[in-house]
This record gives C-alpha cells, structure tokens and sequence, in this order.
C-alpha cells in the first residue's frame, strides 16, 4: 500500500513578508489571501508525498498538465470561525473531506485520509488565524482544492495531483447582506444529468454555471435558478442547495429540499438545516421561535407547485444554503416571462429560515455549543 497523507511529516516555512490583514469592510469575497498555503503531492508510484505549509504564492505547473486540458480540478469550501474569547473552529470539516474524495473518485484522481487532512487544515489556521476578521459575519474561508499536474496531453487518469489550501477572510457573500435576492428561472441550459457530474465539486461545474449567472444578471437578476427536466423542477440556487417552506391545508408547515437523486451537489449547510429542522420537529432538539409544526421533505419540487403555492397565498419562503452565505432568501422569481413573488419579512428574512439560520450560525460561531464545531 502506498503511503497516505501523513501529517507528523509536515515541513512548515514561515513567510519572512507576512503581509497586514485589511480592513474587514474591504474585503470582497474570495480576494484576499493569507500568508500561508498548504501543498500535498501525489505521485501514481509513490502515493501522498511531504505536506508541506509555505508562503502563499505562485504554483509551478507545467502547461501541459491535465488541469488545464481536462479539467481534472475539484474544490472544497468551509469556514472556520473565531469567537467572542479567541476559540477557532472549523464547522464539520470531515463532511468536506468526505465529499472531496468522492469528487476524486468521479474524475479518477487519487483518495486521501481525510482526517489527516483536517490535522493539517488546523495546523494551516492555527498558523493564520490572525486574518479571521473579529467582527460578527465575518469568517475564513479555507479552499481545498486539487489539480491534477501530470504534463501529459493522452485522456488518462493522472498520474501526479496536487492538493493544495488557501484560506481568505471573508465578510457575508452578498455585499447586500441580508436583503433578498431575485432569481431567474434559467430554461436555457441545465446544471447536471443523470449519471453526470452535478453531485460532485468539481470545477467544470462551475465554469459551465457562468454563462446562465451572467444571462440572469443581464435580465436584472441576482443570481440564477437552475430548472430541470420538461416539469422544470428547482434544483440549485445559483451555487446554493434550494429550500422551499409552504402552508400545508393541515395548518403545518412543511420545508421542502429536492433529493440527493445524483443532480444535487450534497451541501454541508444542506444537511445542516434539514439535521436542525428534523431535530425540531422530533422534539429532540428545540430552535428557538421555529413552530412546532414543521414537516420536512426530501422530495422533488417544480416551478409549477411554486408558482401555484405564491398564487394561493400558501408559498411561505424560497431559500439557498451554502458555505459561502449560509442562507439567502429569496424575494422573486423571473420564470417564463412572468415574475413570482415570495414573500419576506423586514430583516429580509422568513419565518422558518430566520430562527434556522440563528441556529446555525450560533453553532457555527461558538454561541451554542455542538460538536460540528471542531476547535483547531
Ligand atoms: C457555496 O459555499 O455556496 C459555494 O458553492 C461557494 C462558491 C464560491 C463556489
């Protein structure tokens, strides 16, 4: 067997430049990095080679290498968060390094010890928590990510990768805050296909995404809303996993998610919600100002029970989750020519994402105690 990833080998060099973190209102997601970079190297003959942490910086990689021909490139995204006395978590980083290695496997890239991995994300934050910003809504982005950097042009499963982590402190996604954003309900392409790869975190899925996003903006949309199949079912919210809350004619209230059917990208905040939510309702657990009649469903949802649901006055709230924003309600769909309207409450938010969400981002930032917080 060849060796995994083996953290008691790390090297670490320190910058002799560290750089001074920005103002936190500066910062635009995603733009500004760290002083430091982790890099593992994988060899087909040699397996996981030294980790590595370094001085952020310019990677050597050949032109020729499979990343930039064939898109032999996945990615991570989680946070990592400091609280009111200095303590940094992670928020269920072994989810990510699950779902890394699954991306790995659909492009036939080499698998890891993920909690080797999240050894050596804590030793990378530890070393540069410095740049979490200390103001609430803010946090550090890390970025897993591997690359596939055999310099061979033949379609061939590569036989050297590199798995490198960033980090980049980040404020909330949308410069907006909280204020709702308005979808359009993309007809035009479709995000994923049975069998494909949409259920993976793969890089060309994001690149394939752009074109619709850009259409949507264009039409004076924030984001687009991905419709699948002749029934245009909802599936993603742009980036984002999509909820949908409707009246039911029992008086409950029942928080919808389409299925992990092989389109939908497994989302760690996705699962977090439904986990809360169903805690909730079997009393195991209770979230504060949530009723106590919710119902939760895992089930497929198309724009036509949307659209008749906002007509019958039984459409509550339309939602995205992810890492990035956590939540992000939705106050308008542009679908088919016409617009549907959801509604939202004052803070932008609704009555089932509100409580929801300051669950979540309680336990994400220490508030309320839970072991998907993992202190580094
Ligand atoms: C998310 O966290 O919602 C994302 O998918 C992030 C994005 C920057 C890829």
């Amino acid at each position: 067997k060849l060796p995994d990833i083996e953290p008691s080998l790390l090297e670490i060099t320190r910058t002799q430049q560290p750089k001074r973190p920005p103002p936190p209102s500066s910062l635009v997601f995603g733009h500004t990095f760290t002083d430091h970079m982790l890099t593992v190297p994988w060899q087909i003959l040699e397996g996981w080679g030294k980790p590595k942490i370094q001085p952020y910086g310019p990677l050597a990689v050949e032109p020729s290498a499979t990343v930039f021909h064939y898109a032999h490139c996945l990615f991570e995204g989680l946070k990592a968060y400091r609280d009111t006395n200095g303590k940094v978590t992670l928020f269920r980083p072994d989810m990510n390094m699950k779902r890394m290695n699954t991306s790995a496997e659909r492009i036939a890239m080499p698998t890891f010890n993920g909690e080797a991995m999240v050894e050596l994300m804590k030793e990378l934050v530890r070393m540069d928590k410095h740049w979490i910003p200390d103001q609430p809504g803010y946090s550090l982005y890390i970025r897993p990510t591997m690359i596939g950097t055999q310099p061979a042009l033949g379609i061939a499963p590569p036989k050297e990768a590199l798995l490198f982590v960033i980090c980049s402190p980040v404020g909330p996604y949308y410069p907006q805050g909280f204020k709702p954003v308005a979808l359009y309900g993309t007809t035009e392409y479709t995000r994923a296909s049975p069998g494909g790869i949409g259920a993976y975190k793969l890089g060309a899925n994001y690149a394939a995404g752009v074109a619709a996003q850009k259409a949507a903006a264009q039409k004076g949309y924030v984001q687009n809303l991905w419709l699948q199949g002749p029934e245009h079912h909802i599936t993603e919210v742009g980036t984002m996993n999509a909820f949908v809350v409707f009246k039911r004619s029992d008086g409950s209230v029942e928080l919808v998610t389409p299925p992990l059917d092989g389109i939908i990208l497994p989302g760690v905040t996705r699962d977090s919600v439904l986990a809360l939510a169903r805690e909730h309702s079997a009393g195991k657990i209770r979230v504060p100002e949530l009723t106590d009649k919710l119902v939760v469903s895992e089930r497929p949802v198309t724009m036509k029970e949307v659209k008749e649901a906002a007509q019958k006055g039984d459409l509550v709230e339309f939602f995205g989750t992810g890492t990035a924003a956590v939540i992000s309600p939705v106050d308008r769909i542009g679908y088919l020519g016409e617009d549907v309207h959801i509604p939202t409450g004052p803070d932008g938010m609704g009555p089932i994402s509100r409580p929801l969400w300051k669950h979540l981002t309680g336990i994400q930032t220490g508030a309320i105690p839970h072991p998907w917080a993992v202190e580094v």
